[in-house]
């Protein structure tokens, strides 16, 4: 085989990003093993507790139950799946602010859910009012996003949970991609100040594993257990995974990131990445674009379709939101250097556009 990966030097639009050194090791390591068979494979499924628990701290949920998934999108099926389990209603919905990822959809087709999409407020946040006036007896879950894919925005989570219990339904927190940077931002409350049941949580987005390595976490085992089947062949007797065979490499290098980066080397990043967006943000600004403040370290901004365009023709990985706003995540292998670069590269192709076209005849 030739091919060679994909270099992250021009990536500025992933929620993925490079892992770090120990991280590749473990996975390394751990290629061989099957965590979806702990009496197989112990030493990978005691290195799943671990890292369990580490998620458990970072998130400041007390003990967690739960397991290291394929990725955000498998964490928030089976979160829908744990509320589908607990409903008593037979057309059970579930009430997600727009701004929740596409996966979500996903979990309502395959679960047979109802999935009510919510618009959010001017600052693209769940909006409480238009939430509670979308519930019913029959909702089974709301969502609360902490981190969007396409703006970075933290829903009110403490207040949203709260219209959860009102109404008897389960609380999932979507925390995929700002799950490792929230700790170390200055919001009133933490996870810990919320009736939060489920959350999703990324080790392979800022938690900087290696994919595979999506985190769902669950206020008990009693919750978890709601996806627990048999399994006969097994030595262990129940599985609560989505898939069977899992990769170790994923579990390992959650283990082995968290274990080396919490909770100084995350911070040390959350400061840099967020400095960095404000840079961006700041430099956009002043050369006339129209910017999305970024409060965690995304910056999205409104650029012509045609610079959009030259940008990617020059090789930069960017990606638009779905009202076409350039879309740039400030992930730990995003430099200042690479931000420079691409800033440079949009005044060469504005100098371009603004020079007259000077026809040969
Ligand atoms: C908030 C959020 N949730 C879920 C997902 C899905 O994660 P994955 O692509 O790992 O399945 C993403 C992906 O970017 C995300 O941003």
């Amino acid at each position: 085989m030739q091919a060679e990966p994909q270099a992250f030097d021009r990536v500025l639009s992933s929620m993925c990003t490079e892992p770090h050194p120990a991280a590749r090791k473990a996975a390394e390591r751990f290629l061989a093993t099957n965590p979806g068979d702990p009496g197989t494979y112990p030493t990978i499924s005691a290195l799943e507790d671990d890292a369990v628990s580490l998620l458990g701290e970072i998130t400041e949920l007390p003990e967690p139950a739960g397991y290291v998934a394929s990725g955000g999108t498998e964490a928030n099926i089976q979160a829908v799946r744990i509320a589908r389990e607990r409903a008593d209603s037979r057309r059970p919905n579930v009430v997600m602010p727009e701004s929740g990822h596409f996966s979500f959809q996903k979990a309502a087709d395959i679960l047979g859910v109802e999935l009510r999409i919510v618009p959010t407020d001017d600052d693209h946040r769940a909006d409480l009012e238009a939430i509670n006036s979308s519930v019913d007896d029959e909702t089974a879950m709301i969502v609360g996003v902490a981190g969007t894919t396409e703006y970075g925005r933290v829903d009110p989570i403490p207040a949203l949970g709260e219209i959860a219990k009102d109404v008897g339904a389960l609380f999932h927190v979507d925390a995929a991609w700002g799950g490792f940077v929230l700790p170390f931002t200055d919001y009133e409350w933490t996870f810990a100040d919320a009736p939060i049941d489920t959350m999703t949580i990324d080790p392979h987005k800022v938690g900087q594993a290696a994919v595979p390595a999506g985190g769902l976490l669950a206020r008990s085992s009693e919750l978890l257990d709601e996806l627990a089947v048999d399994t006969p062949y097994l030595e262990s007797t129940s599985q609560a995974t989505l898939s069977g065979t899992r990769s170790g490499a994923g579990v390992a290098s959650a283990a082995a990131a968290m274990e080396t980066l919490w909770p100084t080397g995350y911070r040390e990043e959350y400061h840099r990445s967020q400095r960095n967006a404000a840079w961006l943000a700041e430099a956009l600004e002043k050369r006339g674009y129209e910017v999305v403040d970024p409060t965690l370290p995304l910056v999205a901004a409104r650029l012509p379709r045609s610079t959009f365009d030259a940008l990617r023709a020059k090789g930069w990985r960017i990606s638009r939101t779905a009202t076409g706003e350039l879309r740039v995540v400030c992930m730990p292998h995003v430099t200042r250097e690479m931000l420079a670069s691409f800033v440079a590269d949009l005044d060469r192709l504005e100098v371009r556009a603004s020079v007259p076209v000077v026809s040969d005849d």
